[in-house]
């Protein structure tokens, strides 16, 4: 049976963890080629392990998304070893360390808008031309419902989102006439590395993820199948008619 994005090329920024890693393992079994980067190496190679032996085609390349020559690196190395890039996933980020404006500094700031958003553009802005000339392709930005939501003690994190968003809808106009997509994922709080952190980093781990939980109307956090499933049918054909588009997969969070 032909998988949903058979034959594609997926290049997947934080592929090593969370949401970049289950995004690359389905992509992977729903039969695309997936260039995994993380700057986390041994997590990395082992998530692109993992696919090889179940029987996929995987690898992976070390990359700070920051690094503006690094893309244009491993954008080569995804064309050489396999031919062409259909999809970009851009999945890397940080989250806030909660820090109320009232203390925040520059320095954290600028960290988190230079992974978040400064790292997406460099993503899209470097991999768009490859796609053009191919007349085709998925790019699929990793925002947040905290993208669209504000968030206490998160303003350097929505700030980053919401610069996503509007990246993403910018872009979607400009290339849409050139045959390539571009959308945005807004998840609720899942529980991955970076949300399960950020409990433990509070002050009451069980109390933060009971509340974070309350506001979910599903009364769950997310799993990340839950968004790597949507982030399968952005970067299929299914998905041929959504170009700037916010898909919310947020359990309800953003309903009331
Ligand atoms: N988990 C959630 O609830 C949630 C909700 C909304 C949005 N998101 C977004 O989804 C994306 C993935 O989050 P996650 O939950 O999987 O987090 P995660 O911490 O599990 O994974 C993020 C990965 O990004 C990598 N990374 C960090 N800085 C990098 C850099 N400069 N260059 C390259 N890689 C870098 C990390 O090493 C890590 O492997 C993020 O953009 C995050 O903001 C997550």
């Amino acid at each position: 049976m032909a998988g949903r994005v058979d034959g594609k090329v997926a290049l997947v920024t934080g592929g090593a963890s969370g949401l970049g890693a289950e995004s690359a393992r389905r992509l992977a079994r729903e039969g695309a080629k997936v260039m995994l980067t993380d700057l986390a190496a041994d997590a990395g190679q082992a998530v692109a392990d993992e696919i090889l032996d179940a029987g996929g085609t995987a690898a992976f390349l070390t990359q700070d998304v920051t690094d503006e020559a690094r893309w244009g690196e491993v954008v080569a190395a995804t064309l050489d070893r396999f031919g062409g890039i259909d999809v970009l996933v851009n999945s890397a980020g940080v989250g806030d360390g909660g820090q109320s404006i009232l203390e925040a500094t520059l320095e954290a700031w600028r960290r988190i808008v230079s992974i978040n958003l400064d790292g997406t553009f460099l993503g899209v802005k470097t991999v768009a031309p490859i796609m053009v000339a191919a007349g085709r392709g998925s790019i699929i930005n990793l925002s947040s419902i905290l993208g669209k939501v504000g968030l206490p003690g998160a303003s350097a994190y929505c700030a980053s989102k919401g610069g996503v968003l509007m990246l993403t809808k910018s872009v979607a106009l400009e290339l849409a006439p050139l045959g390539v997509r571009v959308n945005s994922v807004h998840p609720g709080f899942i529980e991955t590395p970076m949300v399960v952190n950020a409990f433990r980093r509070s002050e009451n781990e069980n109390e933060m993820r009971d509340t974070i939980i309350s506001r979910h109307a599903m009364a769950r956090l997310g799993v990340p199948r839950e968004i790597a499933d949507a982030i399968v049918f952005l970067a299929s054909d299914e998905s041929s008619f959504m170009t700037g588009s916010e898909m919310v997969v947020d359990g309800g969070y953003t309903a009331a």
